[in-house]
């Protein structure tokens, strides 16, 4: 039987590549952005829709309706730096990485509790767990990102359902911006994680695991006060 997916901002980086790769793995595969597929394949389908949109839950709705996924996956992701004197854009921050992770969860879970299984993977970083001056509402939404996929892994363990919370460190994608990029990884090896996290469903995957000392390093530094 062919396992279909649904994939939420795959138009481009991680999303695209894990697009590719299920579908070369033989999955059927559902795809929403706000832009294009760049590619064609019998087995795709591609929908444009804007998670922040009032009508993004009816849109995903339809979509459920026409057969059920075994697969969700949550890509959709942006981030801006803070600018104090126009702050206009960081509740839309919270709206793509957060809110629009919830909607999308509360369209495809129930048909999966109903089912007795099914597999939600959200992608967060380890962003989560640090406070940040320069980008305060994409560490945030990602903390409310992986705080809420860790109570809703707890919630569906019994049902059935898996839940798991990617957390990657850089990844070289246009999304990783900024001159500081250690231990940046391929867009290739993310996948190569991501699917591993298909077979294995861990709760929680961070990955690559030499950033976890560095990122409690630069927590500590930061309660005792240095920059
Ligand atoms: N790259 C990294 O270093 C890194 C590290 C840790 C975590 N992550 C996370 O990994 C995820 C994927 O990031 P990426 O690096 O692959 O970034 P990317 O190349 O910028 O891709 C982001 C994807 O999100 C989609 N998207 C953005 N806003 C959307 C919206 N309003 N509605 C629907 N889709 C939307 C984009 O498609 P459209 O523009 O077509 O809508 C695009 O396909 C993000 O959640 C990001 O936070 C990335």
């Amino acid at each position: 039987m062919q396992l279909k997916a649904i994939l939420i901002g795959n138009s481009d980086g991680i999303g695209l590549a894990m697009t590719k790769r299920l579908l070369t793995l033989g999955w059927n595969v559902i795809g929403v952005s706000r832009s294009e597929f760049p590619i064609t394949d019998s087995a795709y389908d591609h929908h444009i829709a804007d998670v922040r949109d009032d009508n993004y839950p009816e849109i995903l709705a339809e979509l459920l309706q026409r057969g059920p996924v075994d697969l969700c996956m949550y890509f959709a992701g942006i981030g801006e730096l803070l600018d104090p004197l126009d702050m206009s854009a960081e509740a839309g921050i919270f709206d793509v990485n957060l809110t629009g992770m919830v909607k999308t969860t509360a369209a495809v879970i129930p048909g999966m509790v109903k089912r007795g299984r099914g597999h939600f993977v959200g992608i967060s970083s380890l962003a989560d767990e640090l406070l940040s001056a320069e980008a305060p509402s994409y560490h945030a939404s990602k903390a409310g990102f992986s705080n809420y996929l860790g109570g809703l892994a707890l919630a569906l363990k019994p049902k059935g359902v898996s839940v798991t919370n990617v957390r990657f460190g850089f990844v070289d994608t246009k999304m990783a911006k900024g001159d500081m990029k250690p231990f940046m990884m391929s867009v290739e090896k993310a996948t190569d994680h991501l699917e591993y996290c298909l077979r294995k469903k861990p709760v929680c995957y961070t990955v690559p695991r030499v950033m976890i000392p560095l990122i409690k390093f630069r927590k500590l530094m930061m309660k005792l006060g240095a920059k």
